[in-house]
C-alpha cells in the first residue's frame, strides 16, 4: 500500500502539479487538504496544458477519485467555473470528485474584506491572491462567522446565518472603507443555495471515505498547495498563506494521521521564486533574474503576476524539507538554468554579522540575511530532450549533487521541461 505526499519546499509554484500528475497512475485517490483557489497547478500532457486551481490534479485521469478535504477553503462559484473549463478540455467530472462537508466556504464578503485589509496595509501588503483565502480561514478560526459546505444543506439555519454574517461584515467594512458597497445577504444566500444544489452529490464526509479507502488498501496521494515557506505557523510570517502548507497540514486537513504516509516527496525548483511580498534573500533584481523569469515563464498561474526570481536558497529549502519531513527530493525546471556561465547556491546567511545555516523565525532577521554562495560552473547545453541523469552534462550532475548535499536528502526525480515525458525518475 502506498500513501504518498507531494509538498512544495519553497514559496510555492515548485511544479507540484507535474509531480502529482506523474504519480497519479500508481495511486487511487488524490487529495487536496489545505489552501483553496489561490493555488495554480499546471500539468502538460501530450501538448495539452491543464491549469488547476482547486480541483486536485488527479481529476485529469480516468478511474481516479479526487478529494477536496476538510482543511480546504472552497469558493463554490469558482469551483463550478473551473469544473466547466476543465470539462471543455475533455475531462470527465462527476462522482469522481468528492468535497468534504467540513470544508469552509468562501463568500463574496471574504474577497471584499481582503481587498479592504490589503489596501489598509499599503506598503506592507502581503500581496495575496485576493481570493478571500485568509479572511475565510480567519472566520473559520473565529467560528462565529463561518459557514461550512455541509451547512449549505441545512436550509433554516443557513439563511439566518448568512444574514447575520453579511450584516456584521457590512457594518465593519463600511466603517473601514468609505467606498464600500454593502452586500445583499438575501441574494448571496440564494446564489450559494444554487451552487449547493449543483454540488449536492459531491459533498460527503471525506474523512470517513478516506479512512474506509485506507482500510480497503487503496493508494492515496496527497497534493500540497503553496509551499513549506508559506506555512502559517512555520513559514516567513506574516508573508505567508493562511493554512499549514507544509506537510503539517496533511493530518489536520484530511483527517488521515501522518503515520499512514509511506513516502514524503519534497518538490523544489532548481532556483527560487516568490510571488507577493516578503523577504527573499537570494532574489536577483538584475539581468540574470530577468533571464530566469523569461526562460522559466515565471508568471503566476492564478494572478499572472511576474514571479520574483533568484538563486537556489539552500538554507530556506533545507528548512522547508525539515519541517515537512521529506524523504526524497524532486528537482524541477533544471533546464531553465542551462546557458548560464555560472550558477550559485546559497549555503548560509550572514545576519547582522553572524553566519548561520538556520532559517530565521523573524521576518526582520530574514530581511537582513545576506546570502553566502557556493559558485558552480554552468552548462551551455540544451537538456530538455535528455531522459537519463547519466545523459546530463557533468556540470548539471554536479549541480544536482550540490543541491542534494546542501539539503541533506537524495534527489529521486529531475525535471527538464513542463511535459510529463521531460522527467528523469
Ligand atoms: P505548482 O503550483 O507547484 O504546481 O507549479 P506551477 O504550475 O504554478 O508552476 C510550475 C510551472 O513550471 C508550470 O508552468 C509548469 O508547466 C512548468 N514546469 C514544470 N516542470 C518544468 C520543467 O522541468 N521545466 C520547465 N521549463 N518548466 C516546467
Ligand atoms: P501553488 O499551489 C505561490 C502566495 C501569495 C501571497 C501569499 C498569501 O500554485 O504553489 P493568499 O492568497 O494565499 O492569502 O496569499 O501566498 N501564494 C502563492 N504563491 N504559489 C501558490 O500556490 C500560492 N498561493 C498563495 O502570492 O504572497
Ligand atoms: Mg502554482
Amino acid at each position: 500500500m502506498a500513501v504518498t505526499s507531494v509538498v512544495g519546499l519553497q514559496w510555492g509554484d515548485e511544479a507540484k502539479g507535474k509531480i502529482v500528475d506523474l504519480l497519479t497512475d500508481q495511486h487511487d485517490i488524490v487529495i487536496r487538504y489545505q489552501g483553496g483557489n489561490n493555488a495554480g497547478h499546471t500539468v502538460v500532457s501530450g501538448g495539452t496544458k491543464y491549469k488547476l486551481s482547486l480541483l486536485p490534479t488527479g481529476i485529469l485521469r480516468p478511474n481516479k477519485v479526487a478529494v477536496i478535504g476538510a482543511g480546504v477553503v472552497v469558493n463554490p462559484k469558482s469551483l463550478l467555473e473551473e469544473i466547466a473549463r476543465v470539462r471543455l478540455q475533455g475531462v470527465e467530472i462527476g462522482s469522481n470528485l468528492l468535497l468534504s462537508d467540513r470544508a469552509h466556504v468562501i463568500f463574496p464578503h471574504h474577497m471584499a474584506e481582503e481587498a479592504v485589509l490589503e489596501q489598509l496595509r499599503k506598503g506592507e501588503a502581503i500581496g495575496t491572491t485576493m481570493r478571500g483565502i485568509g479572511t475565510c480561514y480567519r472566520d473559520k478560526i473565529g467560528r462565529t462567522h463561518a459557514i461550512r459546505l455541509g451547512d449549505l444543506y441545512h436550509s433554516t439555519s443557513y439563511r439566518k446565518k448568512v444574514e447575520e454574517i453579511v450584516a456584521f461584515k457590512n457594518t465593519v467594512l463600511a466603517a473601514l472603507s468609505p467606498n464600500f458597497q454593502p452586500l445583499d445577504a438575501g441574494a448571496i444566500a440564494t446564489e450559494y443555495a444554487g451552487y449547493a444544489e449543483q454540488l449536492a452529490s459531491n459533498v460527503v464526509d471525506t474523512t470517513r471515505y478516506l479512512h474506509q479507502a485506507l482500510a480497503a488498501g487503496k493508494n492515496l496521494l496527497f497534493e500540497g498547495a503553496q509551499g513549506s515557506l508559506l506555512d502559517i505557523d512555520h513559514g516567513s510570517f506574516p508573508y505567508v498563506t493562511s493554512s499549514n502548507s507544509s506537510s503539517c497540514g496533511i493530518h489536520s486537513g484530511s483527517g488521515i494521521p501522518e503515520r499512514a504516509i509511506t513516502k514524503m516527496i519534497g518538490v523544489a525548483k532548481a532556483y527560487t521564486t516568490r510571488v507577493g511580498g516578503g523577504p527573499f534573500p537570494t532574489e536577483l533584481n538584475d539581468a540574470i533574474g530577468q533571464h530566469i523569469r523569461d526562460v522559466g515563464h515565471e508568471y503566476g498561474t492564478v494572478t499572472g503576476r511576474p514571479r520574483r526570481c533568484g538563486w537556489f536558497d539552500g538554507v530556506a529549502t533545507r528548512y522547508g524539507a525539515m519541517i515537512s519531513g521529506i524523504d526524497t527530493l524532486a528537482v524541477m525546471l533544471l533546464d531553465v538554468l542551462s546557458q548560464l556561465d555560472e550558477i550559485k547556491i546559497c549555503e548560509a546567511y550572514d545576519i547582522n554579522g553572524e553566519r548561520t545555516t538556520h532559517f530565521p523565525s523573524h521576518v526582520e532577521d530574514l530581511a537582513q540575511a545576506q546570502p553566502v554562495y557556493r559558485t558552480l560552473p554552468g552548462w551551455k547545453t540544451d537538456i530538455t530532450h535528455m531522459r537519463k541523469v547519466s545523459d546530463l552534462p557533468r556540470e548539471a550532475r554536479a549541480y544536482l549533487d550540490a543541491v542534494s548535499e546542501v539539503i541533506g536528502i537524495p534527489v529521486s526525480i529531475v525535471s527538464v521541461g513542463p511535459d510529463r515525458e521531460q522527467t528523469m525518475m
